[in-house]
């Protein structure tokens, strides 16, 4: 597909004109703009640098997307459900852009990128006004321009391999817990995954940058920085050396980071995380499949044996380290045998926490071309057979904290009761215990008394 239109041709931009274009077309009252970030964190982030660039030509923001003059839905591509998603969302827009016609309606981020998704867009959902990739985040404002001063469509997927722009800041809605991308894109091309498509490959922000950025995090008050890479363990100047050069910055704060790719996962990595007191002791870490076989399908180029060295590694150094995974059900080809070596390996490797899907196709990926005989529904079987298998190890390997005093980053309001706080301890668990709402934001030690299935209960000491 061309690109139909982007920027410069309209040689009068410039950010000033942009800005009275803004007022021109609203009128006095302070337009608003209704974003929505779908998928992962490394999206959110897009979508707070894009709040940031909205924030600065005169609109204010919303919750309503009857309120607002421009409607962005930052998409995700990773599972067709999102997908799904987004289109009923798009549907719903058509009515809302016939009554309010300079209604600006943007779909950007993963999904967008995808030419197919473009083209659909294109011809059948005509109150689609700016359709942009990842890769056109820098041109957002000549790309809004065009679409308010010509009135036309403006379609902006093209691919490019730039340099980091280091001026694009995020707006924060989170005053307390910030996300800081270290790097962009993916090189490892995993059979069923679309993000190396449609993210580009990798790119990493310089020690520098992340350090400068981290520590105006911490000056700013932040207490819980999250880097994020779709593998970490692949930036560019060593995540250990960025892991101990982070954790010089003083201040009380904790660092966390995600997502680790298990065949670059050293144990200098381990080291790190042992040797860095800011560092969570927590190491997500996807799994994918308990199968040979299956991860092989899958090019993730680790055999199960080799994923348990990092896992061996550091409960050895530290029995109650804790991991996370992530894990596919239902890959094309796998058979209900293999399905039960994941199901063993869940049980093997005690996660705290695991996030499991059904196998999506993607169009595009070498595993949309790939047999697969097994159902949705019979899959769909699997993921609960799975997810209970994990219930039955939880309880009593979250016991393993029963008496211990954990440090917790109180989040809010409580499940357990009225007068439960909530909060993540460094091991990215959820920790419920009576306290004030005052100590949202703040950093409490809590001396955990029980063990349940889907977090900790304990009180403050
Ligand atoms: N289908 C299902 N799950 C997927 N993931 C990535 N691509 C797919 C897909 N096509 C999962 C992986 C990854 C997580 C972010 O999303 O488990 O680790
Ligand atoms: Fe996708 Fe694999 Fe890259 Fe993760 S490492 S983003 S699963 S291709």
């Amino acid at each position: 597909m061309k690109n139909e239109s982007i920027c410069c041709i309209n040689n009068d931009f410039s950010i000033d004109n942009l800005k009275n274009l803004v007022t021109a077309t609203y009128g006095d009252t302070q337009p608003l703009c209704y974003l929505h970030s779908f998928g992962c964190q490394q999206n959110a982030t897009d979508g707070e640098k894009l709040k940031n660039l909205i924030s600065k030509i005169g609109y204010g923001f919303t919750d309503e997307t009857e309120k607002a003059s421009l409607i962005i839905l930052n998409t995700c591509a990773v599972r067709e459900h999102a997908e799904d998603r987004v289109f009923g969302n798009i549907g719903r827009f058509k009515r809302l852009k016939k009554e309010k016609p300079d209604t600006i309606i943007c779909i950007c981020g993963c999904m967008a990128q995808q030419k197919h998704i473009a083209e659909r867009i294109k011809n059948n959902y005509r109150q689609v006004d700016l359709v942009f990739g990842t890769f056109a985040l820098n041109e957002f404002y000549e790309m809004l321009y065009n679409v308010l001063k010509t009135k036309s469509r403006v379609f902006n997927i093209t691919e490019r391999q730039e340099e980091i722009n280091e001026n694009f800041k995020q707006l924060r809605d989170n005053k307390v817990k910030a996300s800081v991308p270290i790097m962009y894109g993916c090189n490892n091309f995993c059979t069923y995954c679309i993000v190396p498509y449609v993210r580009g490959r990798e790119r990493s922000r310089t020690v520098e940058a992340v350090y400068n950025e981290v520590s105006d995090l911490v000056a700013d008050g932040y207490k819980e920085i999250t880097l994020l890479g779709q593998n970490v363990n692949s930036y560019s100047y060593g995540f250990p050396m960025l892991l101990r050069k982070l954790n010089t910055i003083d201040g009380d704060f904790r660092i966390r980071f995600m997502s680790s790719h298990p065949k670059d996962a050293t144990y200098e990595l381990i080291d790190a995380i042992l040797e860095c007191d800011k560092v969570c002791k927590h190491l997500h870490l996807p799994m994918q499949s308990g199968c040979d076989r299956v991860l092989k399908e899958m090019n993730r180029r680790y055999t199960i044996e080799e994923y348990a060295k990092i896992i061996d590694y550091a409960r050895n150094k530290k029995p109650d380290f804790s991991f996370t995974s992530d894990i596919i059900v239902g890959f094309p080809g796998e058979t209900y045998e293999e399905f039960c070596e994941t199901k063993k390996a869940v049980k093997r490797f005690k996660f705290d926490n695991i996030y499991s899907f059904i196998y999506s196709k993607r169009k595009g990926t070498k595993a949309e071309l790939m047999e697969d005989n097994v159902s949705d529904k019979q899959k769909g079987l699997w993921l609960r057979e799975l997810l209970l298998e994990h219930r039955e190890v939880t309880v009593s390997w979250l016991s393993r904290f029963v008496g211990k005093t954990l440090r917790v980053l109180a989040d809010g309001e409580g499940r357990t009761s009225e007068n439960h706080l909530q909060g993540r301890s460094d091991e990215n668990i959820i920790v419920e215990f009576i306290g004030d709402k005052s100590l949202t934001g703040s950093f409490v030690d809590v001396k955990i008394n029980k063990a349940m299935n889907w977090a900790l209960l304990g009180e403050i000491v």
